[in-house]
């Protein structure tokens, strides 16, 4: 059996990729650690958790004592866990800096250790470019964050790239654009607006709505980290990235046609200090293993607004009953208005 160790399996691409993995690999045995934070729900996996090749371990990537021996005894390590959420990260940064940088010194120095590892996916993301006024990002570009989550992002992807140089191990570095799909924590933007609109409230659209984002489905994101884990070559960089650039006023706009709302919900608010205008990555590494989405956008976004319509018992307790959703909400929204 392959000993595949899922970090941040209970988040929003984590349980997307842990269900993938398990279905798509009847010879890997998956392990998921999981601090679940306020972004962490045992809900996510709900339909794998006791799977007969799953187990699922409850703590912190910085507990040395715990991650420490799971690093060591895998064969596959696919690094998920992390602080996302940019306006999180402007109001406090410590947990960033913590999580996503020194959590991933610590999963570097447990795979120092793993005698058969074979790959350690760092997932990093198209923020570290920073913003991209014209064409497309490459992987050899300079990396210019612009905000604390993108800086401490920044920092882990090369830290894993420096344990590769310096002691030789199998990391390779993913940089994936924008994700939607089921189960992603409905303070990002496309489940925020999603599940506002079912109820009748304000979608909150940040300054004059004409950023740029390039939308990827978490399964399309699934299957270019499987063929990496593959067909990529040590110590390199991968750009994933849909191909979907869209401003954030249309895909309001879609969001509201495809529930039946009227575009009045639409509440314009100060924007996100430096947000960056645009991100767009160039995925011709990528595709020249193979790999291109399957998923059209407009397709895979009326899906995934039908996942929220009809699985309210995922993100209604979140929204309604969870105090740290509430608080962040009313530190966010009600400062901005
Ligand atoms: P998420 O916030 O939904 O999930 C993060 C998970 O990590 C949660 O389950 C949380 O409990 C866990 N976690 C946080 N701190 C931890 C710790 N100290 N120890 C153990 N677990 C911890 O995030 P996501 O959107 O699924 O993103 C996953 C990864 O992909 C992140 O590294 C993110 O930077 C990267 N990424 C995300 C996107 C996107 O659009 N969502 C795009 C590119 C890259
Ligand atoms: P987000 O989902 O936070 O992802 P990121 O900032 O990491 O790209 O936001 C996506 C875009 O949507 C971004 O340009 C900010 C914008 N946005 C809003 O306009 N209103 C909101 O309430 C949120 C959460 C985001």
């Amino acid at each position: 059996m392959v000993e595949v160790l899922v970090t941040g399996g209970a988040g929003f691409i984590g349980s997307n990729f842990v269900r993938y993995a398990l279905a798509a690999h009847p010879d890997w045995r998956v392990t998921t650690l999981d601090k679940l934070t306020y972004a962490g729900r045992r809900d996510s996996l709900r339909d794998v958790i006791n799977h007969e090749r799953h187990a699922f371990v409850h703590g912190d990537i910085l507990d040395a004592a715990l991650s420490g021996p799971l690093v060591e005894r895998s064969n596959i390590v696919v690094h998920f866990a992390a602080e996302t959420h940019v306006d999180r990260s402007i109001m406090a940064a410590g947990e960033f800096i913590r999580t996503d940088v020194e959590g991933t010194f610590v999963l570097l120095e447990g795979a120092r250790r793993a005698p058969g590892l074979q790959r350690f996916v760092q997932i990093s993301t198209d923020e570290v470019y920073g913003s991209v006024a014209a064409g497309a990002s490459r992987e050899t570009d300079e990396l210019r964050p612009r905000n604390p989550y993108s800086a401490s992002k920044a920092g882990a992807d090369r830290l894993a790239y420096s344990y590769w140089a310096t002691y030789n191990l199998p990391v390779i570095v993913t940089r994936a654009s924008n994700n939607y799909g089921p189960y992603q924590f409905p303070e990002k933007v496309i489940p925020l607006f999603v599940t506002n609109a079912i109820d009748d409230l304000p979608v909150p659209l940040y300054g004059d709505g004409r950023n740029v984002r390039d939308w990827l489905h978490v399964l399309d994101h699934c299957r270019a980290i499987d063929l990496l884990i593959d067909a990529a070559s040590n110590g390199e960089v991968y750009n994933i990235g849909g191909g979907n650039e869209v401003m954030n006023v249309d895909l309001t706009h879609r969001i509201l046609e495809a529930l039946g709302k009227p575009a009045s919900l639409i509440t314009p608010v100060p924007d996100r200090p430096g947000h960056d205008r645009r991100y767009c990555l160039d995925t011709a590494k990528l595709r020249s293993l193979g790999w291109s989405p399957r998923i059209a956008f407009d397709e895979g976004l009326r899906e995934t607004v039908d996942w929220y319509r009809a699985n309210e018992w995922w993100w209604r307790p979140i929204k309604e009953q969870d105090p740290r959703f509430k608080s962040y909400y009313e530190a966010q929204y009600h400062t901005r208005q």
